[in-house]
């Protein structure tokens, strides 16, 4: 087989080489492929709109600005803001005035009315049948079935960013229902 030195031209090289590329490159593009949804569990969620997420919305439908929010929120408070898909979704504020990494659909796993945060209990309680939820949207009382569904919450530019939870729910350690 004739090869010109020092050519890098396809037709140029031998053909195993050239097959053992083309596998590895098969391979590869496998291999990277399995890896993907693997990788991306380890990638924390953009702060940005890729990747399904949305920037949490005020009754208005204006963007929350933290600050303002954080002004105007005391530690330990749970406030509604639009969400993924436009559902309710509580925006947590942590013991350290801080805005939790975990947002908490309000829609009732019952029967879907909006489960409203009661301070003073401590606990999200739903008006229509009387199901609880812990301040994490746990589930502690029926007839809702479920926990309330998460949302990742993520800060920057003064924005919060909702981005689909798909990862094992940590207030159950169970894989999310929602997802
Ligand atoms: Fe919430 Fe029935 S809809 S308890």
């Amino acid at each position: 087989m004739a090869q010109a030195s020092g050519s890098a031209d396809v037709p140029n090289m031998g053909r195993r080489q050239f097959m053992n590329f083309l596998t590895f490159g098969a391979v590869t593009g496998t291999a990277l492929g399995a890896l993907y949804p693997v990788v991306k569990y380890f990638i924390p969620p953009s702060s940005g709109a890729a990747g399904g997420g949305v920037t949490a919305k005020d009754a208005l439908g204006n963007d929350i600005s933290v600050t303002n929010f954080l002004a105007s929120h005391n530690a330990g408070e749970r406030a509604l803001a639009q969400g993924l898909k436009g559902d309710p979704t509580y925006v947590v504020v942590d013991t350290n005035q801080a805005i939790s990494n975990y947002g908490i659909n309000a829609v009732c796993t019952h029967l879907g009315c909006v489960v409203p945060w009661n301070a003073s209990e401590n606990k999200f309680i739903c008006p229509c049948h009387g199901s609880q939820y812990d301040n994490t949207g746990k589930v502690v009382r029926g007839p809702a079935p479920l926990s309330l569904a998460l949302a990742h919450a993520t800060v920057a530019d003064d924005k919060i960013t909702f981005t689909p939870w798909t990862e094992t729910d940590f207030r159950t350690g169970d894989d999310p229902w929602w997802a």
